[in-house]
């Protein structure tokens, strides 16, 4: 191979390598049929030992529709405002294998790692998991969430 070919086959390469690079920047190609949309991520505290946080204009919760993960001390939690004044709280951790549920898809909660799809509400959509998700209370006062 002389110096020219040895160059073309690289440039041929590298443009391999990038195209593929720009497939998985694009993301979507490689996705299963059960991948969704991931929830927005909301960080809350504990006080008096319950899930706090706040909930403003700017929160993915701020209309009814709404859904996110919340991150707390205390563990993950889905969370999702059904009316204008009610929320459903949920654990984040699938029944299935105990992975942290963590997509959203025309108002079902998605698993990423078998697929499994709750209710904003916790029963089972759609398996492997055949358990529902444990729920909490959840009250709002004064543009607050407490989960318990
Ligand atoms: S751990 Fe969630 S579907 Fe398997």
């Amino acid at each position: 191979m002389d110096r020219r070919q040895f160059c073309s086959q690289a440039l041929q390469i590298v443009s391999i390598g990038t195209m593929g690079s720009l497939f998985q920047a694009c993301g979507g190609s490689s996705t299963s049929p059960d991948s969704a949309p991931a929830l927005p991520v909301i960080s809350a505290g504990v006080v008096n030992g319950a899930v706090t946080f706040s909930v403003d204009a700017a929160s993915p919760l701020a209309s009814v529709g709404g859904a996110a993960l919340v991150q707390a001390p205390a563990g993950n939690f889905l969370v999702s405002r059904i009316a204008q004044d009610a929320f459903t709280a949920l654990t984040a951790v699938c029944t299935h294998q105990a992975c942290t549920v963590s997509g959203f898809q025309n108002s079902t909660y998605v698993c990423p790692c078998h697929g499994s799809r709750y209710s904003t509400s916790g029963s089972v959509v759609q398996g492997p998991a055949t358990a529902p998700l444990r729920g909490f209370t959840a009250r709002f006062s004064n543009n607050v969430l407490t989960i318990s």
